[in-house]
This record gives C-alpha cells, structure tokens and sequence, in this order.
C-alpha cells in the first residue's frame, strides 16, 4: 500500500516539489506521548511554583567509597516514595569523565540497562587517582593533572555538580527536574491516594505526590496512537532529567535533525520551536527542511560550548527520548531530558577544548573506522538500475565522459519479490559477471540489504531465521512478529539475539562453507559491498511507521527498550559479515539509514529521503555537520536530492556541496527522470566533471582526514566553532567549514542564481588564498566577511594561509588506479612565510597499516634568513603522532614496511608556492639539484579589491614522498 502512495505522491512531487509536506500526523507531538507530556507538565509546575525543591535525596549513611576510590555508591530515595529504593554510583574515568549512574532497586521489575554495553567499545578504565572525600551534606573528588576538576554530589537535594576551577560547567537535577518513575502495580496509586502523609517539605501543596506526577494516571497502562494502541506492560517507567550548563550559551548535537548546527530553543516565549528534540528512530516520509522532529538515526550527545570552555554529556539511552532546550539565563544553557524507559547512564565529558571532548566521546563510543580508501571516491546510485546491461552502461558512460566514479548502487529492484540476497534473474541473469566487469576497471558495488525478511516459503533467509527462532516476537513472547515493508508480509531479523550474529555473517561467506550447511550468498563476490535501509525500523504498517514498542526482542526487552539500537546492531552485523567473507580481511564498506552512538565503529550514514529543493540542500549541510561533530562523520546526503527533478542549476550546485562531503552518493527516487552526470547538456556536464575530478584530486586530503579522525575522534568536517572557539562570531556559523586540518575553507552555494558568497574569515590575522584564482583575502583579529566569486562553475574554496595540501590531479576513472600518481603540493604561505601539513597514505583496503604498513608524513614550510625551506619528513617517526592520544602503534611503524616499499618510486611532481617572494635559486636539498620554476608576481590589493597571491611554481622536483627531503629556495 505505501508502495503505491510513495509512488503516486513522488510522481506528483515531481511537479510540485514544494506543495507536500511531511505527513506530520503519522508521528506523535511531545502532547500526543504520554511520558514527554508528564515531563513537560512537570518542568511547567516546577517553574510555576514559587518554592519547591526536588524530592530526590542522597540518604548519606548509605555512602560508600569502593576500597581502591574507583567508584561511590549512594542509596537514593524520593520524598514522595520513602518505600522505592534507588542506587546512584559515580565513576571518574582516567581521562576525566565522570560517568553518572542511577537504577532503582528491588522493585517489581528491572529497567533496561544494556544500551551503554551496545554504545562503548570497552568498560571505561577509572581513575586510579581520584580521592572521594564525604562532608555532612555532599560527596567530592577533586581530580585532573592541576586538580582543576572537582565532582560533588550533594545530598539535599540530589545534584551532581561537574566543575572546572570551581566553576561549574555541567549540572544534573539543578532544575530539580530529575525524576525516574518506579515500578508499580494498577492497585498501588490508589493505595498511595488514601494513605498519603508525607511532610511538607517538598512542596507547599496537599498532594505532593499528584503535584510532581501529576494528578491522572495519564498515559501509564496504555497509549493509543493512529489507530494503534500501546500495550504497557510495565506501566510507567520513564525518566526525566534535566541537564544544565551554567555558563555554556551555545549547545550541539543530538543528531539527527533537520535543523541548524548551533541548537535553537524549545522553550520560553521566544522558542524556534514549540516542540522539543525527539529522538526515536523514525522513517519520516518527505521530512521538513526544519524541525525538532525525529528522523532516522538517535545519538544522545551533546557539546556545550563558550569562549572559556567545551564539556559535553552523552546519555546512554536507547528509548524514545525528548529535549528542551532553553536559556534560563542568557550565559546558560538549560536542556531537559524526558525518556521513556532505561536506567540512568549519563557520561560528562569535561573537555575544556573542542578536541578534548571529541577524544574523551571518541574513548568511550569509539572513533569512526578507517574507509576503504575507494568508498571516499564518487558512489553513482538510484532507486534503480534495472538490469546488469544497465550497470555496465553506467560505468561505461562514465568511462566515456572521462568522469571518475568508484562505485555503482544497486537498490531493491535488483532482488526477486525483495527477498535480499536472491537476485531477480529476468534482469540481472548474470550478477557475479555483471561484478566482475565493473571490478575490471578497478569499480565496486554496492547492493542493499533491508533488514525485513519476507514471510515465504520459497526464501531460504525467512526460512532459516524463522525455523531457528531468529525473529523479533509479539508481546506474549512466543510468536513471531509480523508487519509490512517493501517484501509486503515480512518478519525482522532480532540482532539483539546473540544467536542470530554467526548465522547472518555466514549468510555472506563466499567459499559457501558454512559449517551448519544453511545458506550462502553464492552470487556475490568481494567486491560487492553493503547498503542497510530500513533499520529502524521502518515498518509501513506499524505505529509511526516503526515497530510496535511491546514487540519482544532477546532477552524479554520490549523494542520500547532499545528501539534507537535496533538499527545499530543490524548494521554491525552486516560490518562483520564483510570483513569476515574474505582473508585477509578487506576494509568493508557499510551505509546504513538509521545510526545510534557507536554507529560509527560500522561505515557511514546519509540523510535518507531528502527532497529536491534548495531548502533541503541546505539543510542536508548542517545535518551532515551535526553527524560530523557527533562521532559519526562518514556522512553525507543525497546529491540531487531524492524526490523530483532538479534543474541542472541545482544539481551543478548539489554536486559541489556533495564533493564536499565526507559521503559523496547521488540517488534518486524510482519515479525521477535519469539524471546521471554524463546526462546533463554543456555547460553543465563540463561543471559536474570539473568538480568530480576536484574531489579525486582532493582525495589524499579526505583520507588524511579520515584517519586522523579516526585516530582521535576529531571531526572531519570541521565546523567554525571547532577551528576557532574562542571566536563568537562563529559559534552559530553552520553553511561554511574546514575539511580537517588541511586548511582548506569551503562555503558550498545552496541559494539559486547566486554569482558571489559571503564568507567568514575566522578571527586571526591571516591570509586566506582562493583555491582556484590565488585571490589573497586578509583577516582580522576582529573577524572579517569577504566577497568570494561564486558563478556556477565556482565553489568558494579558500586555502587558510600556513598549510600545504597534498593533492593527486591526474585523471583517472577510480581512486584506486591513482595508488602510483605523484602529487601537487600547494604551500599556502602565512605572512611569516611559514606553512605545514599532513599526508597518511596506506594500501586503501586492508588493515595491514594495523600492522605498521602505512606513511605518514610531516609537511612544512618555513622562512628564515632569506631562504623558504620546504621539507618532508617521517611523521610516523616524529613526537607530533605521539600526541594524539589514542592507540596508534607506532611500535610496529618501521619507515621501510612493505607498503611504504610498494609506493617507493611515488615523487611529488609539483609544488605550487602561494604568497612567496621571487626566487633566485631552487635547490633539491642544501646545494643539491637544481630545480626548474616558474614564478608570476602577486598583484597588490587596491581599493576595496583583494590582491593577488604570487606563484612559484616548482616543477618535477622528484623527491619521492616515502623519503625526507628539503626543497631550498633561496629568496
Ligand atoms: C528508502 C530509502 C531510499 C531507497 C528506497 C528504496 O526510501 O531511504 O534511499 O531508495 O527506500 O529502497
């Protein structure tokens, strides 16, 4: 049935893109969810009432210090309940977290308390250092290198207070917000109603009780919505919490939502929105280009940020979840978390700079794997292409336009009656050759696997995870679920059942040895990678299109429990499948639709069914930039958008945008016109080849980016407020960024027949260089706006001065035929004449470089007494590798492991020198070769104009990038 309504209606959007909304009824209003609503009604009698504290209480004889000073365990119990018994417990972990944990105890049921053991890579190791001291009325350490950073926990009313040079920066239960429904029974409440005599103390109201929870049952037992009615087996359980920091003006995070990067309010008279942030997992058919709304994917963290200070709380949470967010004072950010299930796991990260807090989120979520070095190259992919001849037209086409492209897409029409794996053979009677013949020109594919399993007999998948009891259950616990995706009747495959993990991953093996003779995906090969749609679920007939929350997964959780999981664990199965079919292991490649903390460790997200306007292409930046900054960066969206038919305007427009992404995917929706880039009449086509070949000739600083990502948890994409955080002016800044540390400032055009740009320069007296004309634009220490050209056939794209940028600009068809290219190096010179960069290198697709089989050289540039040097030198080898924190073993590094041999004959072939003055001689080393060079003279600013940059060019130098050398210019 949706099938024919998301047809009918995508026929029609391509008219009238702007006319169809997002069937906002299908998803529920925090008013429409019973917990958001009691939360809300709470936070508004809190703010009301002229005194109340919160009723939660630390009882302090219950304190406990555990011997070696790891952790503290306090018993905690509400005013309003004496009889529930909670238990908190506080560790500081050896980088300075602090993790916040409370659950009840001996009640009637137990909350769900494993999304943290899906989220972390590892226990987190604690602190050998901490010293807990208790005082009569609160609980302490002081720790950190300077003992700068201070936990207290205070008894009356219970708060958790994380502070830096005893200010704080991060506050639980300040708002006295905090409450964690227990267990009950349907008979207890009205016992509690007649039996009531509780002191005073709390509030100045007769009925404390039906003061703070208000005074109905509203919503406890069961919730009817759209036609479906939530069965609540366990009645209320949810958990309110507000999080605060006091002297933090600016939030991020919390992705995914279609909305800006710096978080606008939900609360006060002044609030962008009068709902709060949702995050449950959520197929949102034609979503708005701005709003709180849910989408696919859920990652509960957050960044606080001021001048002074970066902290962050990431909330191990996997129910559905709301978020207010307001500033109860103009420096503070006051944010109130309501969620429906789960204990409480709330990690706070200390920071004090942007990188810090990526680290310490990156130690405890993991960083993002390393790529294969292929899946940073152009992905050509739409709902479908329908035959393997099709395929081989495509790459071929591609081939013939002389445009670059590493990967074709298959989406679900390539399967019989979508039963994934089983391939329709009417149309793609030859899947392992159509394979092979894109794999001969270096290409690979990729073909989707949704995680739903049609319900038939003649589907040996559906059949074997059924007979083994692999499928996710009804409430009773006994039988199977069944719903409607695009199979039509379908079950889903219960990736929380550790029994189901071995039997997925065979279903991949490639020598179909499968040790309990089950099935095997024999028609694929190694080259065919993975796309995982679908997995939040998406469910067409379900309650908000997902699955019912009393549906039963392993273990007797509801989805209710981990439904923000459920897509994260699919796809690390599909992760391990991969990597498991061949050895030794290749780096798989995995996108998945739906993503939660940890998401990462498994490939790359998108932004899912975007619409062709420039409005989404706006917004796909900053939701893109929120994935960066939120663990997740391998993201990006769909270039042309999904739904209609973007005028070749657009699509020059959203080819750029998307080769500046991190994910660079085009897709289209089944009832668009074809619009593969070769398509487009000149000029356009010569636009969209010109800016391929930008992105393969960028590649090398992609990868770098991409491992030192990984490496430390830095974002790839790099919003202003990361680079410069002590720049104001920035923090809202969210359709301009910096592509790792390479220097490299773009500003990509989502606004139609625009011929120039704005672009911020950050506030440091600087030379930033135009990419393409070598326009010198200064900054200020103040901040300075310039005009950047910006016709069609231009991105505005700076290179900060002070970096050198490793580029590859030979053409060829895929990245992985560039392995033996040389390289371009522009040095653009900051007004000290100095400059420096980075460039990793490895074989793109094993995990040797695990091994120590990688390069990694340090780039720089320097002036002193007339001479501009220009050297390369092992990085691997240096101490500036050793600082970045985590794991690398260097102790395997040696300079002449065997990929460093397979590219020993690699040379830089140019180096192109921005800002320097006119040579008289150029030299390979001190006194050495001399080298051939151009050089044209700057042109000094005049006016209102910028000046020109000069350009030394250094032409084939041949110093070969496994080896250090110095390029002497003398001036
Ligand atoms: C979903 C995906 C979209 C895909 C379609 C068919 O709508 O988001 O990318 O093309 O399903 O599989």
């Amino acid at each position: 049935m949706r099938v024919l309504t998301l047809l009918g209606i995508a026929a029609s959007l391509a008219l009238v893109p702007d006319a169809l909304a997002v069937k906002e009824k299908d998803f529920k209003t925090c008013s429409q969810s019973g917990f958001c609503r009691r939360g809300r009604a709470l936070a508004a009698r809190a703010k009301e009432a002229s005194s109340w504290n919160s009723p939660y209480s630390v009882d302090a004889s219950s304190v406990a210090i555990s011997p070696d000073q790891a952790s503290v365990t306090a018993g905690v119990k509400s005013l309003l309940y004496p009889e529930v018994k909670f238990e908190l417990e506080l560790r500081v972990h050896d980088d300075g977290v602090v993790r916040v944990r409370m659950d009840e105890v001996g009640g009637l049921k137990k909350r769900y308390d494993e999304a943290s053991s899906w989220a972390l890579i590892a226990e987190p190791v604690v602190s050998k250092t901490v010293q807990w001291t208790a005082a009569k009325d609160c609980i302490r350490a002081v720790y950190g290198p300077k003992k700068e950073l201070e936990v207290v926990v205070s008894y009356e009313p219970l708060r958790v207070a994380l502070l830096r040079n005893g200010k704080a920066q991060v506050q639980l239960n300040g708002h006295g917000l905090l409450h964690m429904e227990h267990f009950r029974t349907k008979e207890e409440r009205k016992i509690e109603e007649t039996s009531q005599e509780e002191e005073q103390v709390v509030l100045d109201t007769t009925n404390p009780r039906a003061w703070f929870e208000g005074d109905s049952e509203d919503g406890w037992w069961d919730e009817k919505f759209g036609g479906h009615t939530d069965t609540k087996p366990k009645g209320p359980e949810s958990l309110s919490l507000d999080i605060s920091f006091p002297f933090h003006p600016v939030v991020y995070g919390i992705p995914q939502h279609a909305t800006t990067l710096a978080l606008p309010t939900t609360l006060g008279d002044d609030a962008t929105y009068t709902d709060p942030f949702r995050l449950h997992n959520a197929d949102v058919f034609e979503y708005l280009a701005s709003s709180p709304m849910s989408l696919y994917g859920s990652i509960p963290v957050m960044y606080a940020h001021s001048e002074e200070s970066t902290v962050g709380v990431f909330n191990a949470v996997a129910s559905e979840t709301w978020i207010d967010i307001w500033h109860a004072k103009p420096q503070s950010s006051d944010t109130h978390w309501m969620s429906e299930s789960g204990i409480l796991d709330v990690f706070l990260l200390p920071g004090p700079t942007p990188a810090d807090v990526f680290a310490q989120y990156g130690r405890l979520t993991g960083t993002a794997a390393m790529p294969a070095q292929w899946s940073l190259g152009y992905h050509q992919c739409r709902w479908n292409y329908v035959s393997s001849d099709d395929v081989r037209m495509v790459s071929r086409k591609m081939d013939e336009h002389d445009m670059p492209m590493d990967v074709i897409w298959l989406d679900i029409e390539y399967s019989e009656e979508h039963k994934y794996f089983i391939w329709d053979h009417k149309t793609f009677p030859d899947p392992v050759d159509m394979t092979k013949d894109v794999a001969a020109v270096g290409r690979k594919m990729v073909v989707i696997i949704d995680p739903h399993l049609k319900r038939t007999s003649n589907y040996p998948v559906y059949q074997e995870a059924t007979e083994r009891g692999l499928t996710v259950r009804k409430p009773n616990g006994q039988d199977e679920y069944e719903g409607w995706c695009w199979a039509g009747s379908s079950s889903w495959l219960d990736c929380f059942n550790p029994g189901s993990w071995k039997w997925y991953q065979d279903l991949y093996l490639l020598d179909r040895k499968r040790e309990d003779g089950g099935w095997t995906w024999a028609e694929s090969t190694e080259d065919v990678h993975i796309w995982n749609d679908m997995n939040e679920p998406a469910i067409f007939n379900g309650p908000e299109i997902t699955m019912p929350k009393d549906m039963v997964h392993y273990g007797g959780w509801e989805h209710r429990d981990v439904h923000n999981i459920n897509g994260m664990l699919f796809t690390n199965q599909t992760w391990q499948a991969l990597k498991a079919r061949s050895t030794p292991a290749k780096r798989p490649f995995v996108l998945t639709r739906s993503f939660y903390a940890g998401s990462q460790r498994w490939g790359a997200m998108w932004t899912g069914d975007n619409l062709g306007t420039w409005e989404h292409m706006a917004v796909g930046l900053k939701m893109v930039l929120a994935n960066s900054i939120g663990g997740m960066p391998f993201a990006g969206s769909d270039v042309g958008g999904f739904f209609g038919n973007p005028e070749p305007e657009m699509l020059v427009r959203w080819y750029q945008l998307g080769a500046f992404n991190p994910f660079f995917r085009a897709h289209a929706h089944i009832d668009t016109k074809r619009r593969e880039p070769y398509l487009l009449d000149e000029p356009y086509r010569q636009m969209l080849k010109d800016i391929l070949r930008l992105r393969y000739a960028q590649l090398p600083i992609w990868y770098t980016a991409f491992h030192q990502s990984a490496v430390t948890g830095v974002p790839i994409l790099r919003p202003h407020w990361v680079m410069f955080p002590k720049d104001v002016n920035g923090f809202a800044l969210d359709d301009q960024f910096f592509v790792g540390d390479s220097g490299l400032l773009v500003k990509p055009i989502t606004t139609p027949e625009t011929t120039e740009a704005s672009v911020y320069l950050p506030a440091e007296d600087q030379i930033y260089y135009n990419y393409f004309t070598h326009l010198a634009y200064r900054s200020s220490k103040k901040g300075k706006t310039v005009t950047v050209p910006a016709a069609l056939s231009e991105i505005p794209l700076l290179i900060r001065g002070g970096s050198i940028v490793p580029t590859r600009e030979r053409p060829r068809r895929s990245a992985p035929l560039m392995k033996h290219d040389p390289f371009t190096l522009r040095v653009a010179l900051d007004k000290a004449g100095a400059a420096a960069g980075t460039l990793y290198l490895d074989d793109g697709e094993t995990y040797a470089f695990e091994q120590g089989d990688f390069v990694y050289r340090d780039l720089a540039a320097e002036t002193k007494s007339k001479v501009l040097r220009i050297s390369s030198r092992d990085l691997a080898a240096s101490p500036r590798l050793l600082q970045v924190g985590r794991e690398v073993s260097l102790d395997v590094y040696s300079p002449g492991n065997a990929y460093a041999k397979e590219i020993a004959g690699v040379r830089v072939e140019r180096v192109v020198v921005l800002g320097a003055g006119k040579p008289k001689k150029v030299t390979l080393g001190d006194g050495g070769r001399e080298l051939v060079w151009e050089f044209v003279p700057g042109v000094a600013a005049g006016g209102k104009k910028e000046g020109t940059a000069s350009v030394l060019t250094i032409k084939d130098p041949k110093a070969l990038i496994v080896e250090d050398w110095d390029i002497v210019i003398t001036l």
